[in-house]
């Protein structure tokens, strides 16, 4: 699937089918994802694989935004290191440009996926943090429930190019 594809095909998928995803998908998303630009290069990203449907009950009673857990095959959870950032107020954007290559990635290989938002969101950060504790100096920053979709058609294209969005030259 080319990049404009799975651009296209990406949606949010919260209803998943109980296919497994492999440990070469796995590994084919998380490379993905440390491929997005970063501030200064500084990669702060950590990724926590959860696919233990214990843990995977768990963040779904926890999370009122995340109830699809409980169906999903894994989750995915970028957190910052950040005692690696220099620059504190750019490393949101190295993170969400990271979780968005995850998701693509998993469109690529028919996976569907949907963002959870966590940072700056404090009281789910705290919910996330009492299943699973972070070291000092790490930070949630999003999470991504990932399965195959139950129905294929959640995949389906909506056009959102809206040019009354686009200025040229000036606003
Ligand atoms: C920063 C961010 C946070 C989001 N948080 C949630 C969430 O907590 N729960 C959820 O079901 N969807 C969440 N979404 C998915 C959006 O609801 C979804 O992207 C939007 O409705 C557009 O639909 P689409 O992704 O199918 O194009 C989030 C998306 C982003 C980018």
């Amino acid at each position: 699937m080319d990049i404009f594809e799975a651009i296209k095909k990406r949606r949010s998928i919260r209803k998943f089918s109980n296919k497994e995803i492999s440990k070469q998908e796995i590994d084919v998303m998380l490379r993905m994802a440390m491929q997005a630009p970063t501030a200064r290069g500084e990669k702060p990203w950590h990724f926590i694989v959860i696919s233990d449907k214990v843990v995977l009950k768990e963040l779904s009673y926890a999370l009122s935004n995340g109830r699809m857990l409980a169906e999903a095959a894994l989750c995915i959870i970028l957190v910052t290191d950040k005692a690696s950032v220099t620059s504190p107020d750019l490393y949101p954007q190295d993170m969400a440009a990271s979780t968005q290559n995850l998701m693509l990635a998993a469109t690529a290989l028919n996976i569907g996926s949907v963002w959870l938002g966590t940072f700056p969101n404090k009281e789910r950060m705290a919910k996330v943090e009492s299943i699973i504790s972070l070291p000092d100096n790490f930070e949630y920053f999003s999470m991504v429930a990932l399965g195959y979709p139950k129905d294929e058609s959640d995949f389906k294209f909506i056009d959102k190019y809206d040019p009354s969005r686009i200025h040229y030259d000036r606003f």
